[in-house]
């Protein structure tokens, strides 16, 4: 049976054996940065395809520049370890792979200085997170995106994710999929871990990044394609909350999302109520390049063999 695993101070091993003691200092304070990255399968090549993981782990080593967290291994060096550890899992299944860099020490008070820091990565197995197919129906959050004046939104700061993870919340116990927030001005900011992309006038808006937003990698690939491939134009500007309304489209964009149509804000339907044409061609283009479909974006995979099964569980089997 294929098992998760861990990179855990410094050793590749079983998920089970990757445990923390209580008095971490990013338990206590929430001071880590993270990653998600998705590694997608493909049947015919065999592989797993990890998706932009040096943009990751670039941003990663960002985040922890922010934070005062010390990193030091090279982007090279999280990749490799993180393709080590893929392949030693064996999954034949979409991945989801969880790399953290966090203060390690066992220290009581909030700080960033004097404490010890350290890395570590685990993969697990990952379908869908949200419905691609038939959309999402989404709520504007009554909770405000956390300023960058507060904590730094363009740093993945897992403290940070108390914001997403009242707002996500909120939104599915009103029966809702996903939450919308808005930043303290009032203007979209971003999902509980999407960016918002409204089309409007045949043109691609999303919010400025100054409008507290993390600069998504998924985002960026969307908008290539659809300034490569379909000649749309792509703008970055402020975006007010009635825009989520009269949009002819909406989607969000994320690694756990990919990219998740929205037919529906605040019981408003978003354009006919259904997944949008724009959105549809755009989905398309972007399933087949993560599934390595199309040689024009192969840069944009790094193939992981998977180990096989070890000889004596294939026997038992
Ligand atoms: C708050 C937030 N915004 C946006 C995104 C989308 O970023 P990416 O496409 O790089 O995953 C994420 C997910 O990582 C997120 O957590």
């Amino acid at each position: 049976m294929p098992t998760s695993y861990a990179y855990f101070q410094k050793r590749i091993v079983p998920l089970e054996e990757a445990r923390l003691p209580v008095m971490t200092h990013a338990f206590l304070y929430g001071t880590g940065v993270f990653e998600g990255i998705r590694g997608n399968w493909s049947e015919e090549r065999g592989e797993v395809l990890l998706f932009r993981p040096r943009e990751h782990f670039e941003r990663i080593r960002m985040s922890a520049q922010i934070l005062k967290i010390g990193l030091p291994l090279t982007v090279d060096e999280l990749t490799d370890i993180c393709v080590q550890v893929v392949a030693r899992c064996g999954f034949r299944e979409d991945v989801y792979i969880r790399p953290i860099a966090y203060k390690s020490g066992e220290v009581i008070g909030p700080k960033m200085h004097d404490v010890e820091d350290d890395y570590l990565m685990f993969v697990l197995p990952f379908g869908n997170y949200l419905d691609v197919e038939a959309g999402i129906r989404c709520q504007t959050s009554s909770w405000r995106r956390v300023p960058d004046t507060s904590i730094p939104a363009r740093a993945k700061v897992t403290g940070l994710y108390v914001n997403s993870a009242l707002a996500k919340t909120e939104a599915m116990e009103n029966g809702f999929d996903e939450a919308i927030m808005l930043n303290d001005d009032g203007h979209v900011s971003e999902g509980s871990g999407e960016n918002v992309v409204i089309i409007r006038h045949g043109r691609l808006i999303t919010p400025a990044r100054s409008d507290n937003v993390l600069e998504g990698i998924t985002l960026a690939s969307v908008a290539r394609l659809a300034e490569d491939e379909l000649g749309l134009e792509v703008i970055e500007r402020t975006v007010d909350r009635s825009e989520l309304y009269v949009a002819d489209e909406c989607f969000l964009t994320g690694t756990a999302a990919h990219l998740s149509p929205v037919v529906e804000v605040d019981r408003r339907k978003v354009g006919a109520g259904a997944i949008g044409p724009v959105t549809k061609k755009l989905q398309a283009l972007f399933f087949d390049a993560i599934r390595g479909r199309n040689p024009k974006y192969a840069d944009w995979v790094t193939p992981v063999t998977p180990a096989a099964e070890p000889a004596a569980a294939r026997i038992k089997a």
